[in-house]
C-alpha cells in the first residue's frame, strides 16, 4: 500500500481507500466487517461511508466494527463520512443548511459511535443554501471539535472554484469526490484542474464504473445474476442502456483486456492502476460486494504502468472535447511557455 497527504493538510491516508456504499445492501454485515478486516490488515486506512447509503445502516455497521478494534487500531482509521441528503422519509430534511447538517452530522456521530469525525464531507451542491452559510457550518463544526477536516462530492468546477475561495483561511477544506473513472473522464476538463488549483485531494467514486470496468457486462447479452445491474439493470449513472450503447465503453473495455492479459492480470486491476496516477488523485475509493473483490482489487496497489499503456488507455477512453474550449485549439490557445 502506498500514502499521500490528502490535499493541503498533513493528514496520510493510503491511496486506496474503503468505500461502504455496499454494507448493509448487497453486502451483510459480516461480509462487510471481513471486508474492513482485509482492508486494514492490508494497510489501508481511510474508510468512507455516508449517513444516506442504506438508510444509516453502512454506517451502523462501520460503527459496530469500530467498537470491535483496539485503541491503537481505532486510531489508525481516517474515518470520512458525508451529509446533505434525506436519510428518513421527510424529503425536505435535507440540504446544506446549517441546520440540516448541524442534525445530519451528530446523527452520523451517534451511529458511527464516536465522538468526532476526520472528514466531513458536503455530499452535493445546494442550490437553495447559501454556499458561505454551509461553510460556516463546517468552520464552527472543526472548532467544536466534532471534524477534524472538511471536503466536497459531486460539486462542478465553478463550485469548487468557489468553494475553495470562500474557504480560505477559514475552513481546512482538503478533498473532494467526483465520479472518475475510465469511462467518466469529463471532470477532467473543469472538475479535476479547479480541485488542483484549490489544494483539494481527489478521491475518486465508481472508480470501476460501478463494475462495467471489471468486463463483466456484454454488448450482446442482458445483464444477469448476482450483480448491480443484473439485479437492476436501469441502476443510477451506471445503467445497462446508455454505456452498453456507446461505442467509447467498448473500446476502453477492450484496450483494458488487451494489457491486462499482457501482464497476467485482472482488467479491474489495470483499471485502478490508471487512475491511481492521474493528476490530482489521492486515494481511490474502492466499493466490493465480496471480500474476494476486494482482494483482487487491492492488488492494483502494486502496480504501475507503463507510459505506452497509459496512451493506450487514455485513447480508447478520449471523451472527445469538441476543438473549443476543451479540445486541442483550445488547450494550445491557454497555453505559454517561456523559450
Ligand atoms: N460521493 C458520491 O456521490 C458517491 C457515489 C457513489 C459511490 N461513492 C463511494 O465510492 C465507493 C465506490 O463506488 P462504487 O461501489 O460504485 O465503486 P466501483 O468500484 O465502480 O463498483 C463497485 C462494484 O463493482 C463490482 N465489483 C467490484 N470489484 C469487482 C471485481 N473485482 N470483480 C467483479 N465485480 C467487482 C461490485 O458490484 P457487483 O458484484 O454487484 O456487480 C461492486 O459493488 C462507494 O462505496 C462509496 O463510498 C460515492
Amino acid at each position: 500500500m502506498k500514502y499521500r497527504t490528502l490535499g493541503r493538510s498533513g493528514a496520510v491516508v493510503s491511496t486506496y481507500a474503503l468505500g461502504t456504499m455496499t454494507f448493509g445492501s448487497e453486502t451483510a454485515e459480516t461480509e462487510a466487517a471481513r471486508q474492513l478486516d482485509e482492508y486494514t490488515a492490508r494497510g489501508g486506512n481511510l474508510v468512507e461511508t455516508a449517513d444516506v447509503y442504506s438508510g444509516g445502516e453502512s454506517e451502523r455497521i462501520v460503527g459496530r466494527w469500530l467498537g470491535t478494534l483496539d485503541e491503537q487500531a481505532r486510531a489508525n482509521i481516517f474515518l470520512a463520512t458525508k451529509g446533505r441528503f434525506p436519510v428518513g422519509v421527510e424529503p425536505r430534511d435535507a440540504g446544506n443548511s446549517r441546520r440540516h447538517l448541524r442534525r445530519a452530522l451528530d446523527a452520523s456521530l451517534v451511529r458511527l459511535g464516536v465522538e468526532h469525525v476526520d472528514l466531513y464531507q458536503l455530499h452535493s451542491w445546494d442550490p437553495l443554501t447559501p454556499l458561505d452559510e454551509s461553510l460556516g457550518f463546517l468552520e464552527d463544526a472543526v472548532r467544536s471539535g466534532k471534524i477534524s477536516y472538511a471536503g466536497l462530492s459531486n460539486f462542478t468546477g465553478w463550485q469548487v472554484a468557489k468553494a475553495t475561495t470562500l474557504a480560505a483561511d477559514r475552513v481546512p477544506l482538503i478533498s473532494m469526490q467526483p465520479q472518475y473513472n475510465l469511462l467518466v473522464r469529463e471532470v477532467e476538463w473543469e472538475v479535476v484542474p479547479a480541485c488542483i488549483d484549490g489544494g483539494l485531494g481527489i478521491l475518486p467514486w465508481s472508480p470501476l464504473g460501478g463494475g462495467w470496468l471489471t468486463g463483466k457486462y456484454s454488448a450482446t447479452e442482458a445483464p444477469t445474476g448476482a450483480t448491480r445491474l443484473g439485479e437492476d439493470p436501469e441502476r443510477g449513472v451506471e445503467a445497462y442502456a446508455g454505456r452498453s450503447a456507446r461505442d467509447r465503453t467498448w473500446t476502453t473495455i477492450s484496450a483494458l483486456t488487451e494489457i491486462a492479459t499482457e501482464r497476467g492480470v485482472t482488467l479491474s486491476q489495470i483499471a485502478l492502476a490508471w487512475l491511481h496516477d492521474r493528476p490530482g488523485v489521492t486515494s481511490i475509493i474502492l466499493g466490493a460486494r465480496t471480500v474476494d473483490q476486494l482482494t483482487e482489487n487491492l492488488g492494483a496497489s502494486h502496480l504501475v504502468l507503463t507510459a505506452e499503456e497509459v496512451a493506450r488507455l487514455d485513447h480508447a477512453s478520449d471523451p472527445a472535447a469538441a476543438d473549443y474550449p476543451y479540445g486541442a485549439p483550445g488547450i494550445e490557445q491557454r497555453a505559454r511557455t517561456v523559450d
